[in-house]
């Protein structure tokens, strides 16, 4: 590939495909990121970095300055509606698009410092083609060779990962033939191909069955601290439940970035979510909770019927809080349907983009 103009990997051709357009010529589905025999590896402590990161489209700006720091060993996710500028965002660390301005880091590497960066990076594109023709096993093991795995290593190696996303009986059927959801996991398999120390998934269990998703995501928190794991999603709960921190971007921008738990300020606010009918205006138990020192303030969401309470970092901890104002809210015989600590990450986007 060269590094000047490549394809996104979600317009990638496949046999089928039509050309994609003049301003992205395409790479293969599945170029290899990655590389050769005497690799220079260099200690880091982000495994990512974007400094000002631009990527225009003619006059489009997909992506806008972005600056980003990920730590190694790290799942850090990447939020923002469709077209924020996430898939975009994946071409330029994978290597597969250039930016219009600013610099990648992947490794302490360029991403097209391909000798260096060969089996070190595994990429599952957004809308991963898979060879139709192939068998599943042929395609994991040209995968593994274009990695320089031995040829002795390479078959278990293939048959290892594609048990990891419980596909192993598919080794001898056609790529073709598989369903969306089976494609997907075998195209997760090869990203996850021969331990790569970072993994970029785009989507990746978008149009997955709940059981697999599920999976997924206990195979993304098994690798957590062996690899650094940089995953998009629209499911909002799935990114916070395995991120350990993300950015939201909105056209283009990243509008916040930080840890889960600065992102969800769950160390900083509690929602009580009251039983539908509660009243509040004037009830005592509301100035009794207001009358909680630990508090920095008190506010009702009509709209949600959630009782939220803001506190200090510093002076006390959710629970505390937690604690405090059921205790009031119990013997107040208010009915409560959920207690969550912070706003949620679905909340926090909604109120960002
Ligand atoms: N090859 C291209 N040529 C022109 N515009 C492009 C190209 N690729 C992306 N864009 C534009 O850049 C913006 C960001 O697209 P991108 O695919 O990065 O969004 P995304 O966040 O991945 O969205 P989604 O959630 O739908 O996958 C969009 O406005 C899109 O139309
Ligand atoms: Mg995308």
């Amino acid at each position: 590939m060269s590094d000047t103009e490549a394809a996104k990997p979600e317009s990638a051709p496949s046999a089928e495909a039509p050309a994609p357009p003049a301003e992205a010529p395409a790479p293969p589905a599945f170029a290899p990121v990655v590389a050769p025999r005497k690799k220079k590896k260099k200690e880091v402590e982000a495994a990512v970095r974007l400094n000002k990161v631009t990527k225009r489209f003619g006059t489009k700006t997909a992506v806008d300055e972005v600056t980003l720091k990920i730590k190694a060993g790290s799942v850090y996710g990447l939020i923002g509606p469709n077209g924020a500028g996430k898939t975009t965002t994946f071409s330029m660390m994978a290597g597969y698009l250039k930016p219009t301005e600013g610099s990648v880091e992947m490794l302490g590497f360029a991403p097209t410092q391909v000798d260096e960066l060969r089996s070190r990076v595994g990429v599952l594109p957004q809308d991963a083609v898979l060879p139709a023709n192939d068998l599943v096993g042929e395609f994991l093991l040209h995968m593994a060779r274009l990695q320089d795995f031995p040829p002795e290593k390479a078959e278990e190696a293939a048959r290892t990962v594609l048990a990891e996303v419980d596909g192993k009986d598919w080794w001898s059927q056609r790529c073709g033939s598989l369903s969306h959801g089976m494609a997907k996991r075998v195209a997760l398999a090869q990203a996850l191909l021969g331990e790569p120390e970072v993994v970029l998934l785009d989507e990746p269990t978008a149009g997955l069955d709940p059981r697999v998703a599920y999976e997924v995501r206990q195979l993304i928190k098994g690798r957590r601290g062996r690899a650094t794991i940089i995953i998009s999603s629209h499911n909002l709960q799935e990114l916070e439940e395995i991120c350990d921190a993300a950015a939201i971007l909105d056209r283009g921008r990243v509008v916040a970035s930080g840890s889960m738990t600065e992102l969800t300020a769950s160390s900083e606010e509690v929602h009580v979510k009251l039983g539908r009918g509660t009243k509040t205006t004037g009830a005592p138990w509301m100035q009794q909770v207001r009358d909680l020192k630990m508090l920095k303030r008190v506010e009702i969401d009509e709209e949600r019927t959630e009782l939220v309470v803001y506190f200090e970092r510093k002076e006390t901890d959710a629970e505390t809080v937690i604690a405090h104002v059921l205790w009031i809210l119990l013997n107040a015989q208010v009915k409560i349907s959920g207690v969550t600590k912070g706003r949620g990450l679905e909340q926090r986007v909604m109120d960002l983009t």
